[in-house]
């Protein structure tokens, strides 16, 4: 269903490599929604993916940028201006790649070139765009600014690997740039915290199917899919969220706030069920 949330809007989608991502059902979205934008991708990912698809489904241009460039996000910014005809209303950092991760590398024997690119790519590269983006004061008054992320930045999944410190990084990006983006041009930025999700960097993840499953038993409502995510990020461009900001925003069907689940309680006592239950135990001391 349609509700015109993002009519005359402009924006600017970064991370559409194929119809599981994230970005793209949000473009998708986007675009049912009344919005405008320019899509964008590092020029490697738009050899490799299918962007080409999005963009005439949506009526929308290519504008390729890898995002810790600044020479790339300037020329981006500039032209997306200049397509959409004015300054940006919404921006979506949808990026995430770890090196160590790709490479097999565990957590505790990482190649710290690696983890700068990684860093460089799935945090700083946030920070660099938001930079460019204010710097030329390119975003209108009451615009909003959105980036991905994952609950590791909280807690420990230790399959996450060096992902987690970039995502921690990122979401402390998203409250520090958000201030002066707040203070100085009336624009909004926060991060979602996403389920984990079937896509390419997800499922990149070592483990990823465990992480899927135990995931959606932990949490009340089910994991949030990608469309779900489309539709919160909507949400968060729209005029009815004008005063969220510096915020981490849970889209995770309960998880985060979740201790333990019964269905979760069930499979671990099928293998680790006592001879004895505690109950039992008790009930035969006081009997002595
Ligand atoms: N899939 C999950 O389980 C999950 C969960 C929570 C958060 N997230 C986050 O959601 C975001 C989107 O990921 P996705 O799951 O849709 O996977 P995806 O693989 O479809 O998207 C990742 C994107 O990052 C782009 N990218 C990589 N290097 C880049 C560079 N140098 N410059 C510009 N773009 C670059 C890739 O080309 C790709 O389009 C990421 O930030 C990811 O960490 C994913």
């Amino acid at each position: 269903m349609a509700y015109n949330l993002l009519k005359g809007k402009r924006g600017i989608i970064f991370g559409a490599l194929d119809a599981n991502s994230i970005a793209w059902k949000t473009a998708e979205r986007i675009h049912e929604e009344g919005g405008k934008f320019v899509l964008t991708n590092a020029p490697i990912a738009l050899r490799m993916g299918t962007i080409s698809e999005l963009a005439e489904k949506t009526n929308s241009q290519i504008i390729p940028a890898d995002a810790t460039s600044m020479m790339d996000l300037e020329n981006l910014v500039d032209k997306a201006v200049e397509i959409l005809g004015g300054k940006i209303d919404f921006v979506l950092h949808s990026i995430g790649m770890s090196v160590n991760v790709r490479r097999g590398n565990p957590y505790t024997h990482q190649d710290y070139n690696f983890t700068k690119t990684g860093w460089d790519v799935s945090a700083l590269s946030f920070h660099r765009t938001m930079s460019v983006l204010y710097n030329k004061d390119a975003v209108s008054e009451w615009g909003s600014i959105v980036g991905l992320t994952y609950m590791a930045a909280q807690r420990v999944f230790p399959d996450y690997n060096d992902m987690a410190d970039n995502k921690a990084y990122l979401e402390s990006v998203a409250r520090s740039f958000g201030y002066f983006f707040g203070r100085d041009k009336k624009v909004r930025v926060n991060t979602v915290s996403q389920s984990p999700t079937p896509t390419t960097a997800g499922s990149g993840v070592k483990g990823f199917d465990g992480f899927l499953a135990y995931a959606d038993k932990m949490s009340p409502l089910g994991n949030a899919t990608a469309l779900e995510c489309a539709d919160y990020i909507v949400t968060l461009f729209s005029d009815l969220t004008k005063k969220v900001t510096l915020q981490n925003l849970f889209h995770d069907g309960g998880f985060s706030n979740m201790g333990v689940s019964t269905a979760i309680m069930e499979d671990f006592m099928k293998n680790n069920a006592p001879e004895e239950t505690v109950a039992e135990k008790v009930k035969k001391e006081r009997k002595k």
